[in-house]
């Protein structure tokens, strides 16, 4: 406490002193040496020249910026301007001596106020460390997630190329048994993904539609030698056994999980727009589009290419037969789509 007379510091000792632990100044000079050289939790400040109130308040602040001020003013009024001019940072305000039995009160709310100050700032301190924690664990859990993403990736791709590579050994095998088709599955894949990335598939419809391509006559594995390889026209009853053909390889890609997305490719690619073809008889935009597709890719390259039986038919000519199947046998967008984006001139 600073106050200029003895008699009222001994007094206020009094009234504090079985509770807390009093240290007082009579000056200017040492009040600000003390506040310079100890901790105070509560600084009570006589407001009455020659003491410079506003100096010792600034000091304060300055000094022991937790501490709480009590201002004793005779005049409360020029106390509070006081307090404006600093910022509110008094703490109250005793008007004379006949209140200082307050005293004891408003230092214990004072100490009271500054423990839960204290605490709040500890639980500020410790939720900051406990947040600075967190972030470096979410951060170490972001390289983990990224790392093992990338390890994810890797073992993914591994087994998508295995996946692929053995689709591509059930193709040749589909070649190995009809030599006479040597290239015709590939031709149909290449054929059929031009079609499909010109009717803006999405990447996973195509990932489907090329091994679609590739495996769509997957069934002829099950079809008699005899039948599969004659050079000639068939008869009626081998027509009837080569049709089984889409039907086999769907019940084969039924059983193989890799196989399951290209079912709809290998059964229905010999559907028709007009609903004739086999084996369900669909129609039009039931048949689905991805069959519609290979099944166009199909019958071009057996068009455009040489077979035991017959020539390769002139490109002009496979159009002609193209516009005139697009109705008839062929989905006529896709027709169009094929013959307006250049597709047989750019594997020509
Ligand atoms: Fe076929």
């Amino acid at each position: 406490m600073v106050h200029t007379s003895p008699t009222a510091v001994a007094e206020i000792r009094d009234v504090l002193q079985s509770h807390v632990t009093t240290d007082s100044a009579h000056t200017e000079a040492d009040a600000i040496r003390r506040l310079g050289d100890s901790e105070y939790s509560v600084v009570i400040i006589d407001f009455k020249p020659p003491i410079d109130a506003k100096r010792i308040v600034s000091e304060t602040i300055a000094a022991q910026p937790d501490a709480f001020i009590v201002l004793m003013t005779p005049d409360l009024d020029s106390g509070r301007e006081l307090d404006v001019s600093l910022s509110g940072k008094v703490f109250r305000f005793l008007a004379g001596p006949d209140q200082r039995w307050q005293l004891t009160g408003i230092v214990a709310e004072g100490l009271r106020l500054q423990k839960l100050e204290r605490d709040q700032k500890e639980l500020i301190k410790k939720l900051s460390l406990e947040y600075g924690k967190l972030q470096r664990r979410e951060k170490l859990l972001d390289v983990v997630v990224k790392e093992r993403t990338k390890e994810l990736q890797v073992a993914y791709d591994r087994l998508k190329a295995a996946s692929r590579q053995a689709l591509l050994g059930l193709a040749e095998a589909i070649e190995a048994k009809d030599p006479y088709t040597k290239g015709h599955c590939g031709r149909t894949a290449v054929f059929a993904t031009a079609l499909g990335r010109e009717a803006r598939l999405s990447e996973s419809d195509m990932e489907v539609l090329e091994f679609g391509a590739f495996l769509h006559d997957i069934g002829k594995i099950g079809i008699r030698d005899s039948v599969l390889l004659k050079p000639g026209a068939l008869d009626d009853e081998e027509w009837k056994h080569m049709k089984v053909h889409p039907v086999v390889g769907y019940q084969i890609a039924a059983q193989l999980d890799m196989l399951k997305p290209m079912m709809a490719c290998i059964r229905n690619h010999h559907e028709r727009w007009d609903g004739s073809g086999y084996p369900d008889k669909l129609k039009g935009e039931d048949i689905p589009l991805l069959a519609r597709i290979v099944c166009l890719g199909d019958a071009y390259d057996a068009m455009a290419t040489d077979r035991p039986y017959k020539k390769a038919i002139p490109m002009d000519e496979c159009k002609k037969i193209l516009r005139r199947q697009a109705g008839p046998q062929f989905d006529p967008d896709l027709v169009e789509l094929f013959i307006k984006a250049e597709i047989m001139e750019a594997f020509a």
